[in-house]
């Protein structure tokens, strides 16, 4: 198991920062299109996370909307929701909230001295005992412990801060209302800056009438950033038992996410950079001329023999033209014997290996992995 789980966090703000007003009524800050977006990251993560405060205030269900997302998730092998997850330093939580209503596994991490307040949520969930302080650091581990590869946190305010505070967030997904707030009595997004430098702002889209704005945080500067993405767009590949789940993201000169792909995405034979290319139609005049300055981050090494097809994943990154690769995971010797770093390097290609993530880039492929080993 990686060490950690990636974290992702994802809330809604004003244009001015507030996650809420300061009326006991809800403010619905998102449009449609927005909660469909949430729907689909909802549906790549294995938990859910809310502070305490926000299952009081908002009663959220935190499951998933749409059906079909769930029937692919159990086609996968996972329950047809996330698990739901809070954490409570008083426990002081009501059982008839519907954080608590059956249809997905609940977890409440509670710090040591308030277990007996909470100990009437036994029944409706998971009582853990998170030490006293609790600590985020505590509650990812034992989320790693319980199989969590990919976590989304909610919010609110506090828990969001907490997780940056504690530099143990891998992204955060902004989305931003078309209206202000300005009251100071009303919660608002008041977060202490990442100590890791800079966000890396790896894409801005409209979506109904707010502005989503994805960061990617944590250590290692944007290579290692783009990179831990590209490694958790494996987890979406559809299972296979012959051919190893990859991602790939490609990023042009100024920073700007061109493309992205994961394995089998669009047919059974795809490569993960074989799909993210493909998805930059090829113009009249050639490859899209942003890529001759474009780096192609994937979690395997691209392949440099292939059985599946005639096209291998090098020659695909050359006929594109581009000058620079980025993988954590040297493919181990189980389909092919294809050298795919040593042919890039030889066709004048930059390639720089980040070991530091192959264990996560292995992850993802464990089933493979062992299965050969054994
Ligand atoms: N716009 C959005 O996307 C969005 C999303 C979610 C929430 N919200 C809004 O945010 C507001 C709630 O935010 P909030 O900051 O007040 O509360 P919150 O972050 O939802 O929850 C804070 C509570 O969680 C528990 N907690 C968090 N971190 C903890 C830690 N490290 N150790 C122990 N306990 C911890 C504590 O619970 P106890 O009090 O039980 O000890 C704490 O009071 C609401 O108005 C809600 O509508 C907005």
């Amino acid at each position: 198991m990686p060490s950690r789980p990636y974290v992702l966090l994802s809330c809604a703000t004003s244009a001015d920062g507030y996650l809420d007003d300061a009326t006991p009524r809800r403010l619905i800050l998102s449009g449609p299109a927005d909660l469909d977006r949430v729907d689909e990251v909802r549906a790549g993560c294995d938990a859910i996370l809310v502070g305490a405060q926000t299952v009081r205030t908002d009663n959220p269900r935190l499951l998933i909307r749409d059906p079909r997302r769930s029937a692919r998730r159990v086609a996968r092998g996972l329950p047809p929701h996330p698990a739901r997850v809070t954490l409570t330093a008083t426990g002081d939580l009501d059982r008839g909230a519907r954080f608590f209503a059956p249809g997905a596994l609940r977890l409440v991490y509670c710090a040591t001295p308030a277990l007996a307040r909470a100990a009437n949520l036994r029944d409706s969930a998971v009582l853990i005992d998170a030490g006293d302080p609790l600590s985020v650091a505590f509650v990812l581990a034992d989320l790693t412990e319980r199989g969590v590869a990919r976590l989304l946190v909610e919010g609110g305010a506090r828990v969001l801060g907490d997780f940056l505070a504690a530099g143990q967030a891998d992204e955060l997904n902004l989305a931003v209302a078309p209206f202000f707030v300005a009251d100071p009595a009303a919660p608002r997004l008041n977060l202490p800056g990442p100590g890791d430098g800079p966000m890396t702002l790896a894409e801005t889209r409209r979506v109904g009438e707010v502005a989503l704005l994805r960061y990617l945080l944590g250590p290692g500067g944007p290579d290692h950033r783009f990179l831990r993405w590209a490694v958790e767009l494996a987890r979406l590949c559809p299972p296979s038992d012959s051919a190893f789940s990859v991602g790939a993201v490609v990023v042009g000169e100024d920073g700007e996410v061109l493309s992205t792909g994961f394995s089998r995405e669009q047919e059974d034979h795809d490569h993960a950079e074989e799909v993210a290319l493909r998805k930059l139609a090829r113009g009249r005049l050639g490859p899209d001329p942003r890529l001759r300055h474009a780096t192609i981050y994937s979690s395997l090494v691209p392949c440099g023999a292939r059985a599946s097809r005639p096209v291998t994943c090098v020659q695909h990154i050359l006929a594109a033209g581009i000058p620079r690769v980025v993988f954590a995971w040297r493919e181990p010797r189980l389909f092919t014997d294809g050298e795919g770093a040593e042919q890039l390097r030889a066709a004048g290609v930059a390639v720089t290996e980040v070991p530091g993530l192959a264990d996560r880039a292995r992850s993802v492929n464990v089933h493979l992995t062992d299965a050969s080993s054994s």
